[in-house]
């Protein structure tokens, strides 16, 4: 088989929200798609990049004092580090708010116009005239005029659930400036969607999207297709539309075009040819993977546009369900919304991976994470099943065969059937059918299992004379073993990553199963992952409801007060004045075990540790609560200040200081190299 050239992308994330368990199952399902691809030795990018204009940006960064652009930027590292934790590896990691993404934008708004598919005329809408702007229909506020309720938006009720236009509204007020909305005329531009009607029926019944995707287009084909209004009126955070002053591209024009944009920055830095990919005749295959909520933007919006501009279209844009916890839709006051952050101080990112691909299939069904389930399942197939097999036979390897598989395998129809099952697996992860994969490769594991039990090498190593025996059985064991890293690599990249260090291997890459493993050395076994303790899933949950009080708390403003009087390790002035050496001696710097993190009552920003310095317990009040959950300090390694006077605080006296490093965009706790013991001194 030739090596394709395959462009995949998953949905930008908006760059004013943290990046949570509904994200991930998008970003886990692309990049295992991804990774498989490149296991398959085909020439594939995977790209993604914040979704970084629209008003609710601006006002955020307004709310918060500083620039949208600094705002972008904060979330984009948060974003980054969130993507990192959970082993999502894009090829790069761009922004809407890009010289390419502006050079796209209006290339392709401009090839539009020019072809008769842009029209302007005159709409009526509400306008704040005190912070002098129009409102989206979400920016107003107001009673029901069907039901009364007071407090409804501007375009559904959320008690009777009727559906209005914001003049509907009884008494409207601006969300947010409270004014009371006024009605005027501005001009703007729509996006001819009707012309491509045919085109676009056409195109989505050529398999690129699910068939229960392509049948909800169908309705909204017989709905008929409206005229797409592409424009906002400034001030608005996104780029001005060419020929147009005072008039911006609305956020979801230049959103999709930002695929374009993150690939054309990855082209320049690798010299990939970016036309071989987007040419109109281009026989590169190009994926979007999205959740169900956006296909009208996907599957007509973005396809007509690149239709219209004389560019190809997408492949396949493939969507997938919303995910839910325990049954339900997340819950904030349940702890069952949980951000990537909250999840990865508590639970290992693979854990996530394995359980969201053992039940992802290509369709668009919701997933539930049931979280008795995700313990169970995890334990079982992957610490149960799979690691077993390695650790069962590590050990004999080593003493039999000093670390060395056997130069013959005993069991070569066995390992053959193992390889030959990848066929099958590979056609499953090429349709997305995760679940049918895993399936299959923990049938496998059973085999392998069975196989190792039937023999039962322990019980032979205890009579003299079977030595060779023993070392066989293994080595078939470890091949086995070897083959489920293969199939489980795009799933579970950490673990098999460490699974190939220790099978001495270069690569994992599907082809290279095909070598049968004999008179090989191999390393020394370590333990690849250990098993879901239920109580962090506890400590996850308590810890993603108290998240979210704090965020509340910093949004009403009530933190401020309490902020403004606790003590933090970052109040002081990073650049301090010159010191000489006898002044810096004489700081007792030491390693300090966190034996216990409390929380402190009617305190926003502070933890309360008892630190451990080799044998004498400290008492530190610090202002990292915003960072850390308490659950995930305890046992930590971390450096304090130890000789510091004693200071009385509201809450306790504080004996000593921990040291962290950090700013406004984020707090993080010094921690010594692994091997420190309590009490060192830090010099
Ligand atoms: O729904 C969202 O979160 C959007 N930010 C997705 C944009 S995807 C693409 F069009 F950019
Ligand atoms: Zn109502």
């Amino acid at each position: 088989m030739s090596a394709r050239k395959i462009l995949v992308t998953s949905a930008l994330p908006y760059a004013n929200g943290s990046i949570h368990l509904g994200h991930l199952l998008e970003y886990i399902q692309t990049d295992i798609w991804v990774r498989f691809q490149k296991s398959r030795g085909h020439e594939c990018h995977y790209v993604c990049a914040d979704d970084a204009h629209g008003t609710a940006i601006m006002l955020r960064a307004e709310q918060e004092g500083i620039t949208a652009e600094q705002l972008i930027q904060r979330v984009s590292d948060e974003h980054q580090a969130d993507f990192a934790k959970f082993g999502v590896g894009f090829d790069n990691y761009h922004s809407t708010h890009s010289p390419e993404n502006r050079a796209h934008s209006e290339r392709i708004y401009l090839a539009l116009r020019d072809a008769g598919h842009i029209a302007t005329r005159d709409i009526e809408q509400m306008f704040d005239p005190v912070k002098g702007l129009f409102l989206a229909d979400r920016f107003i506020k107001g009673t029901c005029p069907k039901c009364k309720t007071e407090d409804q938006y501007g375009d559904n009720c959320e008690a009777c659930g009727a559906a209005y236009t914001p003049a509907e509204l009884i008494d409207p007020v601006s969300a947010i400036s409270g004014a009371t909305p006024e009605m005027r005329t501005s001009t703007h531009y729509f996006f001819k969607l009707p012309n491509f009607a045919d085109f676009l029926q056409e195109w989505t019944k050529s398999g690129r999207v699910q068939s229960q995707i392509s049948n909800k287009l169908q309705e909204w084909f017989e709905a008929g297709l409206a005229e797409w209004d592409i424009s906002r009126d400034a001030p608005y955070f996104g780029f001005e539309i060419p020929d147009a002053p005072g008039k911006y591209f609305y956020v979801w024009l230049d959103a999709p075009i930002g695929y374009l944009a993150s690939f054309q920055n990855l082209c320049e830095k690798q010299g990939i040819d970016f036309d071989s990919y987007w040419k109109a005749d281009s026989d590169a295959e190009v994926y979007h993977f999205i959740g169900k909520d956006i296909v009208y933007f996907h599957a007509l919006f973005w396809p007509a546009m690149l239709e219209g501009a004389g560019m190809r279209t997408p492949t396949g844009v493939n969507c997938h369900g919303f995910v839910t916890v325990n049954g339900a839709k997340m819950s904030k006051s349940r702890g069952t919304f949980i951000k990537a952050d909250t999840y990865a101080q508590f639970l290992n990112p693979e854990y996530l991976r394995y359980y969201f691909a053992a039940k992802l299939t290509s369709g668009v069904d919701d997933l539930d994470l049931n979280l008795d389930d995700f313990t169970a399942r995890v334990n079982s197939d992957l610490v149960g099943k799979v690691v077993n097999i390695a650790s069962r036979c590590a050990g004999f390897v080593k003493k039999f065969g000093d670390g060395k598989l056997s130069a013959t395998c005993a069991e070569p129809e066995l390992v053959e059937r193992f390889i030959a099952a990848g066929e099958g697996i590979a056609a499953d992860f090429e349709a997305r059918e995760f679940a049918r994969a895993m399936r299959k490769v923990m049938e496998l594991a059973d085999e392998a299992n069975t196989y190792i039990a039937d023999k039962a090498p322990w019980a032979m190593a205890k009579e003299d004379g079977r030595e060779q025996e023993v070392l066989d059985v293994c080595s078939v064991g470890i091949n086995l073993f070897r083959q489920l890293m293969v199939y489980l690599a795009p799933v579970i990249p950490e673990l098999t990553d460490k699974a190939r260090d220790f099978l001495n291997l270069e690569s994992l890459d599907w082809a290279s199963r095909e070598s049968v493993l004999t008179d090989h050395a191999i390393n020394k076994f370590k333990p690849l992952l250990t098993r879901v303790e239920p109580e962090r899933i506890d400590k996850m949950l308590e810890a993603s409801r108290e998240v979210l009080v704090e965020e509340q708390k910093i949004k009403d403003g009530t933190a401020k007060a309490e902020a403004a009087a606790a003590p933090s390790p970052l109040d002081t002035d990073p650049i301090a004045d010159e010191i000489d050496f006898d002044t810096f001696m004489k700081t007792d710097l030491r390693v300090a075990k966190i034996v216990k993190a409390e929380h402190v009552e009617k305190a926003a920003k502070l933890l309360k540790l008892t630190l451990d310095i080799g044998g004498e317990t400290r008492t530190v009040f610090s202002g990292i609560k915003s960072a850390y959950a308490p659950e995930a300090l305890e046992g930590r390694l971390t450096v304090m200040v130890a000789n510091l006077a004693p200071r009385k605080m509201r809450f306790g006296v504080s004996e000593g200081m921990v040291l962290a490093a950090g700013d406004d965009e984020g707090i993080y706790l010094l921690e010594p190299h692994t091997g420190a013991k309590p009490g060192q001194r830090v010099t």
